[in-house]
């Protein structure tokens, strides 16, 4: 049965990203703060719980589904849970299962991927500097996350990249990264960072608006705006000096929200319906209450029926707090 699930502003919700763990093996100092303290492995769904939500936003018509974290590898057994999601693309449910990564595990589980019908991934690399990237994750590790590109790359699957554009940190350094990109044929998207979650860092000397860079950008290159769409927020131009597109993910400078077609799932069960807003509904309750998934389907509708209309995000030094209190790990973006 096809169905779709329409929220109150009119929009098609066919897009659900589940959060699958909130740790990660970085520790990005945009997203974490250094001294993180992750949910007790207890509080988490269970794989095959995860499978059932998933299973019921299908049927309730979702038709693009990206696991992310966290980072969603290091979740112990997740290929499991992938294979189990990948049915639906068999049975042409769902028309893609994507991941959001920061490329860590791929060497590890590019192949397994490509043969459960992963066809994309997104790769999260804002610096092709080893040291800058040491800096920026502070945990991670350049060479692996390379290799991990590669692996991806051999097995057959179309990466992207992304990068949060940060003032001082990679501005300069972006003409490089994208004919990088570029050379290696993955697109390049850049990300305005979003003031979520307590962070060790002065949110406000970072931002770095992506109108600014993309004039910038147009003293290298020149960028064709491109209709090209992915299903996500970012608009696309082409540079013919590459043979590449570039997206730019402009949530601060210029607001997507009137197209949102998602919500995000962590993982206890929590759904958000709104990146940049506190409102979420209990998925968990309803999930464990009953084998059957009516609670659950009504849970979804009732969820949907007060999806806002978008979000409030503010960068500036009178408002020196983040919109929302959670960390961007709790969704993954
Ligand atoms: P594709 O277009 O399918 O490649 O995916 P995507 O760009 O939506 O997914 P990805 O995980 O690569 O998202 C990149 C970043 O864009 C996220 O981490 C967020 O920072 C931002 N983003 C994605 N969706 C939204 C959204 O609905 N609202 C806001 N404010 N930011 C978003
Ligand atoms: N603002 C914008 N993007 C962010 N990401 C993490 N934290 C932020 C933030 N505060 C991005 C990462 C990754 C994705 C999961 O979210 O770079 O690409
Ligand atoms: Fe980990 Fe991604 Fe957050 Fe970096 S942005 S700490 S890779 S979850």
């Amino acid at each position: 049965t096809q169905t779709s699930m329409i929220d109150p502003f009119g929009r098609t919700i066919n897009y659900l990203r589940v959060s699958v763990t909130d740790r990660c093996d970085f520790r990005c100092t945009y997203c974490m703060s250094e001294h993180m303290t992750f949910l007790p492995k207890k509080e988490l769904l269970t794989l095959e719980e995860l499978d059932r939500l998933c299973t019921a936003f299908i049927e309730k018509g979702v038709k693009r589904l990206r696991l992310t974290g966290g980072e969603p590898l290091v979740r112990k057994n997740i290929m499991h849970l992938i294979s189990e999601i990948s049915r639906h693309l068999r049975s042409g449910a769902l028309d893609e299962l994507t991941l959001t990564t920061n490329g860590s595990q791929l060497a590890r589980f590019a192949h397994e991927l490509a043969d459960l019908g992963v066809k994309r991934i997104n790769v999260s690399l804002d610096t092709l500097d080893a040291a800058k990237f040491k800096a920026i994750t502070r945990w991670g590790d350049l060479g692996r996350v390379m290799e991990g590109i590669d692996a991806a790359q051999d097995a057959g699957i179309k990466v992207k990249l992304n990068a949060v554009a940060l003032k001082d940190f990679n501005d300069l350094e972006i003409p490089h990264m994208i004919r990088w990109a570029h050379g290696r044929g993955m697109d390049l998207t850049l990300i305005e960072t979003m003031p979520m979650g307590e962070i060790d860092l002065d949110r406000t000397d970072q931002y770095l608006p992506l109108s600014l860079l993309r004039t910038r950008l147009r003293e290298e290159f020149t960028l064709n705006d491109i209709p090209y769409k992915t299903g996500g927020p970012a608009r696309y131009v082409e540079i013919p000096e590459t043979g590449g597109r570039v997206g730019f993910i402009t949530p601060m400078t210029h607001n997507f929200c009137e197209s949102c077609n998602r919500v995000r799932l962590t993982c206890t069960g929590t759904l958000y319906m709104c990146l940049g807003q506190e409102d979420a509904a209990d998925l968990r309750a309803p999930l464990r209450a009953s084998e059957g998934n009516e609670l659950l389907s009504n849970a979804i509708d009732e969820a949907i029926g007060r999806k806002p209309k978008g979000h409030d995000f503010i960068i500036d030094r009178r408002h020196n707090r983040p919109a929302v209190s959670r960390h961007m790990s709790v969704t993954g973006g």
